[in-house]
């Protein structure tokens, strides 16, 4: 058994953390990874409030073990499903973009606070915020990330603040990927296409065959789908996207109004966000 600092801060058997990525984690596939000795993480970010109660108590009917949440601090709602992912006492809170001021209230009740970064600098941050542990997402990483390459990144944190814990993200998929994430300074894997692929997550079967099918040259990486640099599967709709760029101001408001009425928001809520969203 490989123990590290992270096995030691969660209580889990394995150095392997499942991205809680927004809308395609559900609570079969949390709950499988933390039975197998994982760290299983819901992605909240386009959950209800009600529905990020309900989620969290069906994750607690099918694993005894610790488990997480991750949330944007940025999107609609954020403040009030972290209170309630307090008040339930979920083990490990996760939050990308932000600032956390629930760190007191999760040690106290013995959670871990972790933060999903891009940058060295906001890991310094992070230790001076007392976070447990970081995430560096590197540039290889699905979805949100930055320009800094993980083979850069790991080891100049791993330098910088010692004393922290690190999950590797980006591009890490099996042994390989968790030993030269270790061998680089980290403690651990953060995984999040990988687990796309598995029988226990939800994504529709399509989609997984076409993540089976792409190889390592078909993703694009733009700040065109939402506003921040992300990269995505290619794909008709991503490329559409990719090539018209985020000029599309009707396909901008579409989205928006599907968001508010998605997470039943009301307009002062809808507009608050927004701001935080633009000044991210
Ligand atoms: C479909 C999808 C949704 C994601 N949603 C989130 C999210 O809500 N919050 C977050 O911090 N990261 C999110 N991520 C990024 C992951 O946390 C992680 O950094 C990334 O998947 C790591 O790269 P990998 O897919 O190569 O393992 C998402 C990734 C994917 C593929």
């Amino acid at each position: 058994m490989l123990q590290t600092r992270i096995t030691e801060l969660f209580g889990i058997k394995h150095p392997i953390v499942l991205a809680g990525m927004n809308q395609v984690t559900n609570p079969e596939l949390v709950a499988a990874v933390s039975n197998a000795g994982g760290l299983g993480v819901m992605g909240i970010s386009a959950l209800t409030i009600e529905d990020t109660r309900a989620t969290i108590r069906e994750i607690r009917k099918l694993t005894s073990k610790p488990f997480g949440i991750n949330q944007a601090l940025t999107r609609p709602l954020a403040k009030e499903k972290i209170q309630i992912a307090i008040e339930e006492k979920v083990p490990v809170i996760c939050y990308a973009l932000g600032k956390p001021g629930f760190v007191k209230q999760v040690h106290e009740y013995g959670g871990k606070v972790i933060a999903n970064i891009a940058l060295a600098k906001h890991a310094v941050k992070a230790a001076e915020l007392g976070i447990d542990a970081v995430i560096l997402s590197g540039h290889e990483a699905a979805g949100h990330g930055g320009l800094v390459t993980s083979l850069v990144l790991i080891p100049k944190v791993a330098s910088m603040v010692p004393k922290m814990p690190i999950l590797a993200s980006g591009g890490f998929s099996d042994g390989r990927g968790l030993a030269a994430a270790l061998s680089l300074g980290a403690d651990g894997v953060w995984m999040g296409t990988r687990f796309l692929m598995t029988k226990e997550c939800r994504v529709k079967e399509p989609f997984k065959k076409l993540m089976a099918e792409s190889t390592e040259e078909d993703t694009l990486y733009s700040s065109a789908f939402d506003g921040m640099a992300s990269r995505a599967l290619k794909s008709k709709a991503s490329e559409d996207i990719y090539k018209r760029g985020n000029k599309d101001m009707a396909n901008w408001v579409s989205s928006a109004l599907e968001v508010k009425k998605m997470m039943n928001l009301s307009w002062p809520q809808f507009i608050a966000t927004s701001w935080k969203m633009k000044n991210s």
